[in-house]
């Protein structure tokens, strides 16, 4: 495991975009898992700029996300789909059909995570997995629980997740209470992982994930046992390390 402590968010920012980009270079047709939330909005502005300015090519990319809202439209501002368009898919040379995020529309669930997990086997699997870190150490929607759940599934969102992410909605109670995530199989399966985490509130989550006992009680601790993952943190989330 790599650690790469910067300064700030900015930083963190910079270095991630650096590392996804470094992926496209070398393999242009790569496979990349994405995230969403406050954490990868620098990365995908600074991939924007750098394919602004000519020197980054989408064209042959094809991208799967980690998760989205059960009952959301991809047309709906809050959807990740809807998130992913705004970052970054619209803004740069990707084609839109090979970007894939779990059909929040679909209301049967075993379909919706039959089908997602089908997508990830059909597209070969994945190059280079993105992932930011919920502060009870959540990667996508896997929240802590009894148990690893593998594959796609529909998951319902903790309290504390509806909590933080009720900063994108106008109250509570719009904050939807599902959502069709990755399971840690999906991810464990992605050849390369780039957790990136900045903040306070990420600090003791990322200590426990990278320190801490391997369980499900910590979703992201699973990760000590990949072989090839890259951390960017801040040092406000890194603090403890000294
Ligand atoms: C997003 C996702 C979540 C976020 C995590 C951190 O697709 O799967 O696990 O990465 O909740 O969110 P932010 O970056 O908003 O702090």
């Amino acid at each position: 495991m790599i650690i790469y402590k910067v300064k700030n968010e900015e930083e963190m920012g910079k270095k991630a975009a650096s590392i996804l980009a470094a992926q496209i270079l070398m393999k242009p047709n790569a496979v990349m898992g994405l995230a969403t939330g406050s954490t990868p909005t620098g990365a995908y502005q600074q991939l924007v700029k750098w394919h602004q300015q000519g020197d980054l090519d989408f064209s042959q990319v094809t991208s799967v996300n980690l998760d989205e809202y059960r009952g959301l439209a991809g047309d709906n501002p809050q959807s990740y789909r809807y998130f992913m368009n705004e970052h970054l898919f619209s803004h740069v040379n990707i084609d839109k059909s090979r970007t894939f995020v779990p059909d929040g529309l679909e209301a049967d669930a075993d379909k919706a995570c039959q089908a997602y997990n089908q997508i990830i086997r059909d597209v070969g699997g994945i190059d280079l997995q993105l992932l930011g870190i919920g502060p009870n150490g959540h990667i996508g929607f896997n929240e802590p629980g009894e148990v690893f759940e593998k594959e796609t599934h529909c998951v319902d969102l903790t309290e504390s997740t509806i909590r933080a992410n009720a900063r994108f909605f106008d109250s509570m109670e719009k904050v939807p209470k599902q959502a069709y995530t990755m399971g840690i199989k999906n991810i464990m399966d992605a050849k390369k992982i780039l957790l990136i985490a900045s903040g306070e509130a990420k600090a003791e989550a990322l200590h426990q994930s990278l320190y801490g006992p391997i369980t499900p009680q910590v979703p992201a601790s699973i990760l000590q046992l990949h072989p090839d993952v890259t951390v960017v943190a801040d040092e406000s989330a890194l603090h403890w390390m000294g």
